[in-house]
C-alpha cells in the first residue's frame, strides 16, 4: 500500500473492494458507460463470488447516475451481487436480473434522483466509488467523462473511493460545472439562462478525510458501437428535421432556433445527423443529457455551435479525437450534474425542443418507454420524463414496427405508460408526422394511425377506434390489448389475414 502526495493511501482495486460490506449502498459515478468506475467495481464482483462460495450473503444496493458498462453492472449482476438498483440501467445480464425478480429495481427520472438521495429517502450512502481525471489532496476532484450524481454521492457518502483512471487527461479541468442546489425550504432559482452558462465549479469538493483510498485504473470507457443507420432510422431522422424545419418557418420555433435535447440510442444519433444536415435549420445548441458521436461530428461541420449535458459518451475513437482538440471542445462542451442538465424548471425556461425514442405509442399519444408487453423492463424512463414534460415541443420518434415487423409499435392502449398524452406533442415514425397539438383524443387517433401507423396494421387499428362510439377517449376496456394478446399468444400481432411478408 502506498501513498498518493502523502494524503491518500493507494490501493489496489481488491484493497478498496474490502471496505465494502454485504447491505452497504454505494454510490458510483458514471452516467451511461461513461465516467463509471471500471476496477472497484470488478474487484467487488470477485469479493461477492468469494463470499457466496463459503456460504456468505453478500449483495449491495447500487445507486449511480444513470446506466454504467460492463464492469459495473454487468460484473455484479453476474456475481449476484446486487440486492437493489436504482435509477436506470441498461445492461443486458442486469435486466434478466431484474425481470426474472432477483434485483429489486425502481425506476425514477433521472433529475430527481440526487435531491432523494440528499432527502435520505434511498437510506444512507456508505461508499461513493468516484472516476476521476485528477485529485488534490485538498479533496478537489475532477471527474472524467461524466458528472451524473457525483458530487451528491460524494457529500452523503459516509467514505469515498477515488478511482483515478490516467486514461483521461489531467486538462479536463475546466469542462465540468459543479453545481448542487440547496434542498427546500432554502432552494433558489438554478442560474442557468441559455446552454454555455456555468454556474459552479470545475471541481467536486470532498473532505479529504473522507477518502479512504486511490484505486489506480487505466482503461477507456465501455461505451458500445451503434446500429449503422438504415433506411427506417434515416427516414425518421428525416421526418424529424423536416418537421422542425417547417415549424421555423411558420415562426413557432424562433428563427435563432432553440435548444434541442435528443435521447439515447441508435434512433436519437441517427435523428441528430439528419437535424444537422437539413439546410432549413441554422446551427443550433443542446441542452440534453447525453452527448453522443453524431453531436461530435456535427460540431467539427459547424452544425451545432455548443453542447451541455451531463456525460460525453463516445466511441473511444471519437473521444481520443476530442482529446486531441481539447482546447476546441472546451469552448464548446459542457457536462453538468443530471439535476441540472435534466432540470425541469431550467428546460420549461430556456425553451428546450426534446426528442425521444418510443418503445410503443398508443393511438391517443400515451408514450410507453420502458417496458416490452407491458411486463419487461428494457432501460428505464431516463431522463425522457424530465424532458417531455417541461418541453418547449415534445417529440417521440420509433420505427412503426419492431421485431421484424411482427410487433406494430402503435397500439390501441400502451402496455405500459411512461408519459402520457398531456405531455406529448407530436409522433414520427418513418412513415410520417403526427402533430397533435390542439387535437381531441379522436383527431390525435386519426392522425397517429393515418399518420404513424405501418400499413399492415392500420386496417386493425381504424376498425378498434370505430369501435367505441361515445367516450370522451374512444377505449374499448374488452378489447384494448388484443394485439399484444395475439403476439404472446402467436409470437405475431399480424391480423390473420394480412401476410407479414407485407411488411
Ligand atoms: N416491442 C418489443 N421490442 C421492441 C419494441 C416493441 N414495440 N420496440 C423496440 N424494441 C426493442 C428493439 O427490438 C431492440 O431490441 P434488441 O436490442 O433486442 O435489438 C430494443 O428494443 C432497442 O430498440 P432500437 O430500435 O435499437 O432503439 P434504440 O437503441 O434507439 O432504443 C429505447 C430505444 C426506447 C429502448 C431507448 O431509447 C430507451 O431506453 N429509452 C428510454 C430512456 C430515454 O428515453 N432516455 C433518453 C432521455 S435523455
Amino acid at each position: 500500500m502506498k501513498t498518493t502526495q502523502n494524503v491518500f493511501k493507494e490501493l489496489t482495486a481488491d484493497e478498496a473492494a474490502q471496505y465494502v460490506q454485504n447491505g452497504m449502498t454505494l454510490g458510483f459515478s458514471g452516467f451511461t458507460p461513461a465516467g463509471a468506475s471500471k476496477e472497484t467495481p470488478k474487484a467487488i464482483a470477485r469479493r461477492a463470488k468469494e463470499q457466496h462460495s463459503v456460504g456468505r450473503n453478500f449483495k449491495i444496493g447500487v445507486v449511480t447516475g444513470a446506466s454504467t458498462g460492463d464492469s459495473l453492472d454487468g460484473e455484479l449482476a453476474r456475481a449476484d451481487a446486487i440486492a437493489w438498483r436504482t435509477p436506470y440501467q441498461s445492461d443486458r445480464y442486469l435486466r434478466q436480473s431484474i425481470n426474472r425478480g432477483e434485483t429489486r429495481f425502481f425506476d425514477m427520472h433521472l433529475s430527481a434522483l440526487p435531491q432523494q438521495v440528499r432527502y435520505g429517502f434511498l437510506g444512507e450512502v456508505d461508499i461513493a466509488v468516484i472516476e476521476a481525471s485528477d485529485v488534490q489532496p485538498d479533496g478537489r476532484i475532477v471527474p472524467t467523462t461524466s458528472v451524473g450524481a457525483s458530487p451528491t454521492f460524494c457529500r452523503m457518502a459516509k467514505k469515498i473511493i477515488v478511482e483515478l483512471n490516467e486514461y483521461h487527461p489531467k486538462e479536463l479541468l475546466g469542462l465540468h460545472d459543479i453545481y448542487e442546489p440547496l434542498d427546500p425550504p432554502h432552494r433558489l432559482p438554478i442560474p442557468v439562462t441559455n446552454c454555455q452558462e456555468r454556474i459552479g465549479s470545475g471541481f467536486i469538493q470532498v473532505d479529504p478525510k473522507k477518502i479512504i483510498g486511490i484505486v489506480r485504473s487505466n482503461l477507456p470507457d465501455e461505451v458500445g458501437a451503434f446500429k449503422d443507420s438504415d433506411p427506417t432510422t434515416l427516414q425518421i431522422g428525416e421526418n424529424v428535421a423536416t418537421f422542425l424545419a417547417a415549424e421555423l418557418k411558420a415562426n413557432r420555433i424562433p428563427k435563432e432556433f432553440l435548444p434541442i435535447q435528443s435521447g439515447v440510442g441508435n434512433i436519437a444519433n441517427a435523428v441528430l445527423s439528419a437535424i444537422g444536415a437539413n439546410p432549413g435549420i441554422p446551427a443550433f445548441e443542446m441542452y440534453s443529457e447525453v452527448i453522443q458521436d453524431s453531436v461530435i461530428k456535427l460540431m467539427q461541420d459547424g452544425d451545432i455551435s455548443f453542447a451541455s449535458a451531463t456525460s460525453l459518451t463516445l466511441s473511444n475513437s471519437v473521444l481520443q479525437e476530442v482529446y486531441q482538440n481539447l482546447d476546441f471542445y472546451k469552448s464548446r462542451l459542457l457536462l453538468r450534474p443530471q439535476e441540472i442538465s435534466n432540470n425541469p424548471e431550467v428546460i420549461r425556461r430556456i425553451g428546450v425542443i426534446s426528442i425521444n425514442t418510443a418503445i410503443e405509442a398508443d393511438i391517443f399519444g400515451n408514450i410507453n418507454s420502458t417496458h416490452v408487453m407491458g411486463k419487461d423492463l428494457m432501460n428505464g424512463i431516463g431522463g425522457s420524463g424530465d424532458f417531455t414534460r417541461n418541453s418547449f415541443i415534445s417529440i417521440f420518434t420509433c420505427p412503426s414496427i419492431a421485431k421484424g415487423g411482427k410487433i406494430s409499435a402503435i397500439v390501441p392502449l400502451v402496455s405500459h405508460m411512461d408519459h402520457s398524452e398531456h405531455s406529448v406533442q407530436v409522433l414520427i415514425t418513418e412513415q410520417g408526422i403526427a402533430d397533435l397539438r390542439g387535437k381531441s383524443p379522436s383527431e390525435r387517433a386519426a392522425e397517429i394511425i393515418e399518420n404513424c401507423a405501418h400499413p399492415d396494421f392500420k386496417e386493425e387499428l381504424l376498425a378498434y377506434n370505430a369501435e367505441t362510439l361515445d367516450g370522451h377517449t374512444r377505449q374499448s376496456l374488452r378489447h384494448a390489448f388484443f394485439m399484444h394478446e395475439r403476439y404472446l399468444s402467436t409470437g405475431d400481432m399480424h391480423p390473420p389475414n394480412v401476410s407479414p411478408e407485407a411488411s
